[in-house]
């Protein structure tokens, strides 16, 4: 499949980021001319994963988040979230809905909701050397009235 745009961001994994790599996420998309339900399932795709790098990855410490994103010719939306924190023992796992290993305050729902608001993501996770989440959608193509 051609590429036909693409955007690299590095950010710090503050809390304070997150809000910033949704919207310049989104902002970037917009150019395929989603609709609001499509990018909203995006930006709710990159702040499940963005959250998971600033709670779990990089825990107590402050580390860099790797966001690539990739629009190819026919609207499909690839965004990879990576990052160099404690990674994963068990992907399966913690993939599974209501898994976390965070304790009381989370759901333990986020690779759920990732999941049912794209059309399909993949994880790569080595322990100790950090986690690549790749979320893939694609944007309809839809009639326009001129
Ligand atoms: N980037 C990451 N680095 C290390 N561990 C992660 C990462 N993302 C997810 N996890 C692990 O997967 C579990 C499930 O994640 P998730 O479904 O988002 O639920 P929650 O964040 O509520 O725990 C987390 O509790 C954590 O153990
Ligand atoms: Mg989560």
């Amino acid at each position: 499949m051609e590429k036909s745009n693409e955007m690299k961001l590095t950010i710090e994994s503050r809390s304070s980021n997150e809000g910033f790599a949704r919207v310049a996420v989104a902002a970037f998309v917009a150019q395929l001319d989603p609709t609001i339900e499509e990018i909203n399932d995006i930006r709710t795709c990159v702040s499940e994963a963005v959250t998971n790098c600033i709670v779990h990855a990089y825990k107590e410490t402050l580390g860099k988040i790797y966001i690539t994103v990739t629009l190819s010719d026919s609207s499909l939306v690839t965004v990879k979230i990576r990052d160099k924190g404690c990674g994963i023992e068990d992907v399966k796992q913690a993939m599974e809905p209501l898994f976390t290993t965070g304790g009381s305050e989370r759901a333990g729902l986020g690779f759920a909701v990732m999941e049912s608001f794209s059309d399909k993501i993949s994880v790569r996770s080595k322990l100790g050397q950090g986690t690549t989440v790749t979320i893939r959608k694609k944007i309809q193509q839809r009639v326009r009235y001129a």
